[in-house]
């Protein structure tokens, strides 16, 4: 959407003018409908008001979305799309500010880091400016904050602690007195995100307690183990959040296994899902899309989602990468396989995720 507007100036001094009006979505909407109708339902526009360097590779960039938004809960996120050179990409990141910043002044926040070789989070560092647009989509996701306080532990390592910063402004704000504490893994100080909100946080708000760990600031890296844990008081009744790569996520899990910690007490985020080998031949079929009364041919290792919107179908979906569950619908028939476990389902009638199945044969799907 943005790069429409960066490539084409007459068009972009057009929105620049256009978006100064109340409700910049007049403008956008007929614009995204002639791009593709999905577009005005699954997303809106978004006006970058502020960019903020957070470290050496992550920016904070301050969003006002048009009125339409449907708004959030504190550590959810949100699907952006762009379009670059004539590509239009789908990306997902947690909203990093609260959901009360939203409701007074309506802006949100994104804090990006570069993926080293990514195409989306580079090109935003690089090209994105104030005043520039971008498509949100509406919010997703259930690491929110328990209903009733209750002890608390995060866990987040690197870009991780984004969710969880929307997470703790929000609890500050509601003066939540149970304790919290977050272990904040980065590789060096220079890496710690947010370090003025946090330090902020730990000087107003007596329930919070904050440690940074600098992993590679020793000679050996300092993971995460049993001695940070110890230092959380009353860590078996705390309720836990995890954010960061997939190692420490990991290792989070098999120390809080063994203190007893029930899995139903630990919410976990994923920011990426590893991919399975699948296997190289008898992938794709006919794909029955039953409500649709659409079927259509796959072939190779394309996923349901993909051919659904190949199909013209316009199946709800979030992360696309097999984390969120927005995409998840009902298999009636046939075998799909798992992208990310490599495994292959059951012939029958079961819930799947579109995003992440491909087809083995013959599949009727509910849609
Ligand atoms: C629920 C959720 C919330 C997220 N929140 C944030 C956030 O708040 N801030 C943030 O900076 N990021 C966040 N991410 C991660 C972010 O979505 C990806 O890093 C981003 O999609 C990369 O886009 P790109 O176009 O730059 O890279 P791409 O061009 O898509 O990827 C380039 C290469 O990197 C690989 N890759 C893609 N994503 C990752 C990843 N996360 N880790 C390692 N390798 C990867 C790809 O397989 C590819 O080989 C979140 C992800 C999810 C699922
Ligand atoms: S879109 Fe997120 S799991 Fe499929």
């Amino acid at each position: 959407m943005l790069s429409l507007l960066e490539q084409n100036r007459p068009l972009r001094w057009l929105g620049k003018q256009l978006f100064n009006r109340e409700d910049p979505a007049a403008f956008f909407d007929p614009l995204l409908t002639s791009i593709d109708p999905m577009l005005v339902r699954q997303y809106v526009p978004a006006k970058v008001t502020g960019i903020l360097d957070e470290t050496a590779d992550t920016k904070t960039f301050v969003l006002k979305p048009s009125a339409r938004w449907a708004g959030y809960e504190a550590g959810q996120h949100v699907n952006i799309c762009i379009e670059i050179d004539g590509v239009r990409l789908n990306r997902t990141f947690s909203l990093s500010s609260s959901p009360k910043q939203w409701q007074q002044n309506g802006t949100v926040t994104l804090t990006i880091k570069r993926l080293p070789g990514g195409q989306v989070t580079n090109w935003m560092h690089d090209h994105l400016q104030p005043g520039d647009t971008l498509a949100l989509g509406e919010a997703f996701g259930d690491f929110l904050a328990p209903e009733v306080p209750e002890p608390l532990l995060f866990i987040a390592g690197g870009s991780g602690i984004t969710p969880v910063l929307s997470l703790l402004d929000t609890l500050a704000d509601d003066d939540y007195s149970a304790p919290v504490t977050l272990l904040y893994f980065v590789r060096t100080q220079a890496d710690v995100i947010a370090a003025e909100k946090l330090h902020t946080l730990r000087q107003h708000w007596p329930a919070f307690t904050l440690t940074v760990v600098a992993t590679d600031a020793g000679k050996t890296p300092e993971y995460l183990n049993d001695g940070h844990l110890d230092t959380v008081p009353g860590i078996s009744a705390r309720r836990c959040y995890l954010c960061g790569p997939k190692g420490l996520m990991d290792l989070a899990n098999e120390l809080l296994y063994h203190r007893a910690i029930n899995a139903d007490r630990i919410h976990s985020t994923f920011f990426s899902a590893p991919m399975a080998a699948l296997p190289s031949d008898d992938l794709g079929g006919e794909v029955a899309f039953e409500r649709s009364g659409v079927t259509v041919s796959a072939e190779g290792d394309a996923v349901l989602l993909e051919i659904a919107e190949a199909a013209k179908l316009s199946p709800k979906y979030g992360c696309r990468m097999g984390v969120c569950h927005q995409c998840s619908c009902k298999k009636t028939s046939g075998t799909v396989i798992n992208r990310l476990t490599g495994k292959a389902s059951g012939p029958g009638e079961e819930n799947i995720q579109l995003c992440v199945s491909v087809p083995q044969g013959p599949v009727n799907i509910d849609l």
